[in-house]
């Protein structure tokens, strides 16, 4: 039995891939190790958001490449958005790397394999745009133990923001079939997994492209809602302005369907938002929070925002900050913008904002989201709500258990047990910035 190590960075679409790549080895003789030492083949599934994230496996594989000099005949991967996006320059960059394998040909990794093994360099990162179903439910998917399942429904992205560059890493948008998608919801729950989350960079646009059908989120939500058992399920990421009434109304009816939306809004202000090619306005944002807050009852809405994309201005960017603080947002992931190969606003290198000024401003934004965060904690203490235990862990020093509220709230409980994988009732005693505390009732 040889040895695999994956190391994953980036979003929940490579976790899911990572697990299908194990699964696949899996079928091929090897096993997983969680020490990257001993392992017989090493693979990084990398991520290119930000420089931060390309440099993070350049930086990796530097190492890697010095272990295969005392061991020759370990075999080094590199894989997943970057590699989508370099290619072949990954050789020059580090001849030691035998195989280069982008996003849309992950299932060639067998015959990858095969061929690095009898010596071959290989590079394999065409895009095809195929959604590989028929291959999908060829491989066992070797998920990391939790209790929630990432699923992803959508693969790619037809948006082009202007800062973003997975439209060209991922491919444009294309939809699983539900039959697959239905068969590893089933699959995943009957091996134990308590949370099911549909996934794409823009689940609201499920379906879109089926010719022969017209089958949408609020569909495939309602047939995942129909199989037998006690679970949740989440769906993310949302496209404001693709977020349909249906979609809102279904997930106020149907039971497992948790009350929670992450909806990236990137900025606060009309002119910035039409320089990042987003397709609403500040207003528009407002209308659709506010709508989804009025239908849902306890929903809790995140979303992520840039500081510093270019040409924003501090009056601009002071936009970013009330938006957040007036739409009372649960919580948001924030960066400061970093400008990639081949999107449009790298081009605007007359307008990129000095780098000190960007993560001042970053700073600012994060401070916001603090208050917001304790905020929306705060509502939710006195209450007793539904909580699904994810983990047991010491924290600081004493025994608790772990887990989400359907709301996607952080809760932790004083607990000498382990109870993960449970739905417990839990009262709300008190909150920190990121989480809850509560007590069983
Ligand atoms: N599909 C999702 C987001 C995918 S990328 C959406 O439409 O919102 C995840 C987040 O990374 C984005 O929401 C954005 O806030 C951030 N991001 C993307 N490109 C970036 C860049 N060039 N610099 C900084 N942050 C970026
Ligand atoms: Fe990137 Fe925009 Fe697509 Fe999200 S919607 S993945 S930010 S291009
Ligand atoms: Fe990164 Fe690729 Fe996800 S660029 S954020 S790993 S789709």
């Amino acid at each position: 039995m040889k040895k695999v190590y994956i190391e994953t960075m980036g979003c929940q679409m490579n976790k899911s891939d990572t697990e299908r790549m194990y699964g696949m080895l899996s079928n091929f003789g090897y096993v997983e190790t969680d020490e990257p030492k001993q392992a017989d083949l090493l693979m990084v599934n990398t991520c290119s958001i930000r420089q931060l994230s390309e440099d993070k496996a350049y930086s990796l594989i530097g190492l890697w490449g010095k272990w295969k000099k005392s061991k020759p005949e370990l075999k080094i991967g590199f894989c997943g958005c970057v590699a989508q996006q370099k290619a072949k320059e990954i050789f020059k960059r580090a001849n030691y790397v035998d195989f280069v394998l982008g996003t849309h040909k992950i299932y060639s990794l067998p015959t990858i394999i095969e061929k690095v093994n009898n010596g071959e360099k290989i590079c394999e990162c065409e895009e095809t745009n195929a959604t590989e179903d028929a291959e999908a439910v060829k491989y066992n998917i070797n998920r990391v133990k939790s209790v929630n399942a990432w699923i992803p429904i959508t693969e790619g992205c037809n948006n082009f923001c202007t800062y973003c560059i997975v439209p060209y890493t991922r491919g444009r948008e294309r939809s699983r079939q539900p039959e697959t998608i239905l068969k590893e919801v089933k699959d995943a729950l009957n091996s134990g997994f308590k949370e099911i989350t549909l996934l794409g960079q823009n689940v609201d646009s499920y379906g879109k492209d089926f010719k022969d059908k017209n089958y949408r989120l609020a569909d495939l939500l309602r047939e995942v809602n129909a199989i037998e058992g006690e679970f949740w399920i989440r769906f993310v990421t949302s496209y404001p302005t693709d977020i349909t009434d249906e979609l809102i109304q279904t997930a106020v009816e149907l039971d497992k369907v948790c009350e929670y939306f992450h909806i990236p809004m990137q900025s606060g202000d009309s002119t910035v938002l039409k320089a990042m090619n987003r397709r609403y306005d500040r207003e528009k944002y407002f209308e659709i929070a506010d709508k989804i807050r009025r239908m849902v009852p306890d929903v809790t809405i995140t979303s992520d925002f840039i500081a510093g994309f270019p040409g924003e201005t501090e009056e601009q960017f002071q936009n970013t900050l009330t938006a957040m603080e007036e739409l009372c947002l649960d919580y948001s992931n924030t960066a400061a913008y970093s400008p990639r190969e081949k999107t449009v606003a790298a081009r605007w290198v007359d307008k990129f904002i000095d780098e000190d000024t960007k993560f001042e401003r970053l700073a600012r934004l994060n401070e916001q989201n603090r208050k917001c965060c304790l905020a929306s904690n705060k509502k939710f203490v006195g209450r007793t709500l539904d909580v699904l235990i994810e983990n047991f862990e010491d924290h600081k020093g004493k025994k608790v258990i772990t887990g989400r509220t359907r709301n996607n709230k952080i809760v932790h409980i004083p607990s000498e047990t382990d109870m993960t994988g449970e739905f417990l009732k839990v009262k709300i005693t008190d909150c920190k910035t990121w989480y809850l505390i509560g007590e069983l009732v």
